[in-house]
């Protein structure tokens, strides 16, 4: 059995190191593709792997196409819209993430990402303090409950929003659960997102929601860049002198945010919110012990396509 390593933005080595150790110990064999510049060079890697561990790259019907003995395809991390799950299906293909396993790493930089914000990027100017501010969580999955976890420690007032969770179990973290993102957003006076992309998330994070942040609102994005609608938040952005933007992921427009707000909005130029060897070494030797469970053991606890 083969098992191909293909990130475009590369894990840490000791996390490459931990996963050829469980691929080896069951037998298998690793191979590595690390920053690729060509699909190409993807579509050649995979063509006789028979389990691949991705991180955000782009599995589509192509790349599954030219993946002959392809079995399972484990998403190193929770967003898993980079993979086309109806064409894995499809291919008979297995697909998994692994949650949980690079949230306290995206949370840490949510957080630092705040205290960046709110001290006016750094450029020695009087800023604010994140003590005694409402936080709103919108979505508390891993995520967004380390967000709360570490929050707390700054001092912060919690709130969330999240359709998919129970008010208690909220509770239970600390965050006050509001009823709509409408509320979430008119209260609080940072929002962090923690919203899975997906066709129903796409776009909705817009001029009018965002608009209802009070004056001096900020906004955190270590998300998806997909979620936001960019030409509503620069309309906003235009009108609200008082707002700011703070992302993990650069938008599509991050020239114009640049040119129209270059105090008010930053952008990390590479997603790096699980680039720790920490997160690297979790979601990997994760993704490592999943795909070597499925195939000796048939397990799919962790699969996300039907
Ligand atoms: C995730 O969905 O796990 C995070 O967005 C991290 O993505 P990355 O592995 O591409 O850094």
């Amino acid at each position: 059995m083969k098992v191909l390593i293909a990130t475009d933005k590369p894990f840490a080595k000791v996390a490459v190191d931990g996963i050829r150790n469980v691929i080896e110990a069951a037998g298998y064999e690793l191979a590595l593709l690390e920053k690729y510049t060509d699909k190409k060079q993807l579509l050649e890697a995979i063509s006789d792997a028979n389990a691949v561990i991705i991180r955000s790259d782009i599995i589509d019907a192509e790349v599954l196409d030219a993946a002959k003995s392809l079995k399972i395809v484990v998403r190193a991390g929770a967003g898993y819209d980079n993979v086309d799950l109806d064409a894995a299906t499809k291919h008979n293909v297995c697909v998994m993430n692994t949650p949980g396993q690079n949230s306290n790493a995206v949370a840490e930089l949510a957080l630092g990402l705040m205290v960046f914000a709110v001290r006016n990027q750094y450029n020695g100017t009087s800023g604010t303090e994140l003590k005694g501010k409402k936080l709103g969580i919108h979505a508390c999955g891993n995520v967004g409950r380390n967000v709360a976890r570490i929050a707390k420690g700054f001092g912060m007032d919690l709130y969330g929003f999240d359709a998919y969770c129970s008010a208690e179990s909220m509770e239970k973290d600390g965050i006050k659960a509001v009823s709509s993102q409408e509320e979430l957003y008119q209260t609080c006076d940072i929002v962090s997102l923690h919203i899975p992309a997906t066709p129903e998330t796409k776009n909705s994070i817009n001029g009018a929601l965002v608009g209802l942040l009070p004056k001096g609102g900020v906004l955190v994005n270590t998300a998806r860049k997909e979620v936001i609608d960019e030409v509503s938040l620069i309309n906003l952005m235009e009108q609200r002198p008082d707002l700011r933007y703070v992302t993990d992921i650069m938008p599509a427009a991050h020239a114009t945010f640049i040119e129209k707000f270059p105090e008010r909005y930053f952008s990390t130029p590479k997603k790096m919110g699980a680039q720790t060897a920490e997160a690297n070494i979790n979601a990997g030797i994760a993704a490592a012990h999943q795909i070597v469970d499925f195939l000796k053991n048939g397990n799919e606890r962790f699969r996300v396509n039907k």
